[in-house]
């Protein structure tokens, strides 16, 4: 079964539309990593999503998660952070196994 990966990050109301402009164009080689399957940039939309912007990505194993993390991929998608002021002011990373899975 698939992997999925999110990276839970703390953005001012503010800058909200800063970090959606970055991922407007982010760099889109996460898709074509081997073992991708799914990306999501989720706005928060109530008070107790608060300020918690999520970045979802869903992987064929936990393996091609690890190996697009440790390779080049990953440096080019988050390169647009690099003389930037940053736009999130803190993160977590959660990592769930998907025990079932349907989508029309
Ligand atoms: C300190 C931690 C992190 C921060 C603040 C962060 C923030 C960002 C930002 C602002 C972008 C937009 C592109 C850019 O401006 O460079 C981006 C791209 C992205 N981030 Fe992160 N990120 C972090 C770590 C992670 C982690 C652990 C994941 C794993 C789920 C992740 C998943 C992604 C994906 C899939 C993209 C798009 C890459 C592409 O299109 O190739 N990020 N991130």
């Amino acid at each position: 079964m698939s992997y999925v990966v999110i990276n839970a990050i703390e953005v001012p109301r503010e800058r909200r539309a800063d970090l959606e402009e970055r991922f407007a164009k982010r760099a889109g080689d996460v898709a074509k990593s081997e073992g991708f399957e799914a990306f999501q940039l989720l706005r928060p939309d109530n008070d107790e999503a608060g300020d918690r912007y999520l970045v979802y990505t869903r992987w064929a194993t936990k393996s091609a998660f690890e190996a697009w993390m440790a390779g080049s991929a990953f440096g080019r998608g988050h390169a647009g952070s690099s003389g930037q002021r940053p736009v999130a002011t803190a993160n977590q990373v959660w990592a769930y196994e998907v025990v079932q899975h349907e989508e029309s």
